[in-house]
């Protein structure tokens, strides 16, 4: 199988480009990325072809690399909130205009699509667990500009759902339920709100700055391993007897659930059992500010947000098993042991 992966160089990419390098040598990647720092490592596997590109602008070649593929995992995106309030536009043209364009190879070149959907579709949905066939998907008004990335994603989902059933596109869209893992954004990024919340708190105790809990920190969220998560990707990717095609698939860890607070609090405490931050770390403070101050006006937050996996479970058989601190220590053995 050749699969293509755009975005390869980024967090899931790469974590993914080097599961497949490892454990299914008969495919192949084409790779394509901006940058190859987080895939240095792989450039010199023959079945990993890297290719430098910016997906704004290159269409030409990310056409005939459709083109050669099997399978397209259109990966690149912007994924941080701060960017959501401070350049909607950007967001959109990336992550909704510029997949679309790939998408739309995919429809013409009868490639499949296996699509970044996100657990920020279901904005503030109520429901107690995420289900992909019922769930609303609840965003706020049009002033809240964090919503732009949510509907940009949705919007994709609905369209290749679309294309799935008119012209026959083979498709699976999967929703990441907080990530995490090694190389998950620059822990060596000094900007406060730069990076996803695990790597954010990491930087901010490598720097000697204090912890910001935006209101409060009572957000709940599901951590999932990078290594877990990974594996229902692949699980995907095989498409045993085609049971992952056109379907929706919530890939995340229900029964990780835990407040940024706690998160905050696991974090610290983890740090000082590490000498190169045991200092920095015991000196971190954790303090509470509003979201209007860190973010801006234009931030709204989802309180709870916890997936249902069942259908993962059920048709791929999968699930994960790493707990929020065992996933949490392998990160920092890999940036601080
Ligand atoms: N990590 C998560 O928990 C999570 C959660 C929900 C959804 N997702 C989605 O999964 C996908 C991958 O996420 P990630 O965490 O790996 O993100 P990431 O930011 O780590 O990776 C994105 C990659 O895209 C590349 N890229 C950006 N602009 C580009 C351009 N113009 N041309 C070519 N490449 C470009 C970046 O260099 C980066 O390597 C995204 O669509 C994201 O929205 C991720």
């Amino acid at each position: 199988m050749n699969i293509l992966i755009v975005g390869a160089g980024g967090f899931i990419g790469s974590h993914l480009s080097e599961e497949i390098l490892k454990s299914h040598r008969d495919w192949k990647i084409k790779a394509l990325d901006i940058s190859s720092d987080k895939v240095s490592l792989l450039l010199n596997d023959s079945n990993f072809e890297f290719y430098k590109c910016d997906i704004l602008k290159e269409f030409e070649l990310q056409e005939e690399l459709v083109k050669q593929c099997d399978v397209v995992l259109p990966l690149a995106a912007i994924a941080s909130p701060l960017v959501y309030v401070q350049n909607p536009l950007c967001v959109f043209e990336l992550d909704f205009e510029a997949n679309l364009r790939i998408v739309r190879w995919c429809v013409q070149h009868k490639k499949r699509v296996i699509f970044p959907s996100t657990s920020e579709v279901y904005g503030m949905c109520s429901d107690q667990e995420y289900d992909e066939e019922s769930s609303n998907c609840v965003t706020g008004p049009i002033n809240k500009q964090r919503w732009i990335y949510s509907c940009s994603k949705q919007m994709l989902d609905r369209v290749v759902y679309a294309y799935g059933q008119r012209d026959g596109l083979q498709f699976t869209l999967f929703r990441p339920f907080n990530w995490i893992g090694s190389r998950l954004d620059d822990i060596y990024n000094e900007n406060n709100g730069s990076s996803r919340v695990v790597t954010q708190f990491l930087s901010n105790i490598l720097h000697g700055k204090p912890i910001n809990l935006v209101d409060g920190g009572n957000q709940i969220r599901c951590f999932t391993d990078i290594t877990d998560a990974i594996g229902a990707l692949v699980k995907i990717i095989e498409n045993k007897n085609g049971c992952a095609n056109q379907q929706i698939f919530n890939i995340g860890n229900p029964y990780n659930e835990l407040s940024i607070k706690e998160l905050a609090y696991m974090i610290v405490d983890l740090a000082k059992g590490y000498d190169k931050v045991r200092s920095l770390a015991e000196k971190t403070e954790i303090k509470e500010l509003q979201a209007a101050e860190y973010y801006g006006k234009s931030y709204q937050d989802v309180q709870r947000r916890v997936p249902s996996i069942k259908k993962a479970e059920q048709i791929l058989g999968w699930k994960p098993s790493a707990t929020t601190k065992e996933a949490i220590k392998k990160i920092m053995d890999y940036y601080f042991g």
